[in-house]
């Protein structure tokens, strides 16, 4: 597999019923020989728009608290779980989920992130347990794939709740401090 034939694989997929309703699917951004990969949910209102995830309010949230430790969207790659917006942005059915992670799988395969990252919920789910409670588990450390994972609060739910703000900061310092132990590339 290639990353340019999984994208066009992808971008035509009729798996689940989403497509019907897509504008566009939405692959993923950044950069594919990133050492840290972020996971999120699934594209909203903006992101089925524009084909790209994170563009909305939420998107320029993870902006910022990317900034925070020295990312952005050049070193690190960001997907969903699953690819298509679902209706009125209502979380994703469990046979919406089954239909698309396959993708997702596929892009850890070809990345090899050596660091991942769950952005809520939902994320955190499907990759690092389905009974996770993102309130007490967010910032710990889990092993999936075999690469070092965690989960930090949804930069959605940090819009709904800026009370989790400085729990999500120290989640990011802790993130900063693995990549410093083991990434290879230098993040200033
Ligand atoms: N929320 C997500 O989880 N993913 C996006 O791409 C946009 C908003």
């Amino acid at each position: 597999m290639t990353w340019d034939k999984l994208e066009k694989t992808c971008q035509t997929c009729r798996k689940c019923s989403l497509s019907d309703s897509r504008n566009n699917t939405v692959f993923g951004i950044g950069n594919r020989t990133a050492e840290i990969l972020f996971i999120g949910e699934a594209p909203g209102e903006q992101e089925d728009l524009r084909g790209e995830p994170f563009v909305g309010r939420a998107g320029k949230l993870l902006d910022n608290m990317l900034s925070v430790i020295d990312l952005n969207r050049s070193n690190i790659y960001i997907s969903n779980i699953i690819k298509c917006r679902p209706p009125s942005n209502r979380d994703p059915l469990h046979v919406e989920q089954d239909a698309c992670i396959a993708y997702l799988y596929e892009q850890i395969a070809l990345l090899q992130p050596k660091i991942i990252v769950c952005l809520g919920r939902i994320a955190a789910q499907k990759i690092i347990d389905k009974n996770f409670k993102i309130s007490k588990e967010h910032g710990h450390w889990y092993e999936c794939f075999d690469v070092p994972t965690m989960a930090l609060y949804h930069p959605a739910a940090l819009l709904r709740d800026p009370r989790r703000k400085p729990d999500t900061f120290l989640d990011l310092k802790e993130l900063q401090r693995k990549i410093q132990e083991i990434c290879e590339r230098t993040y200033l």
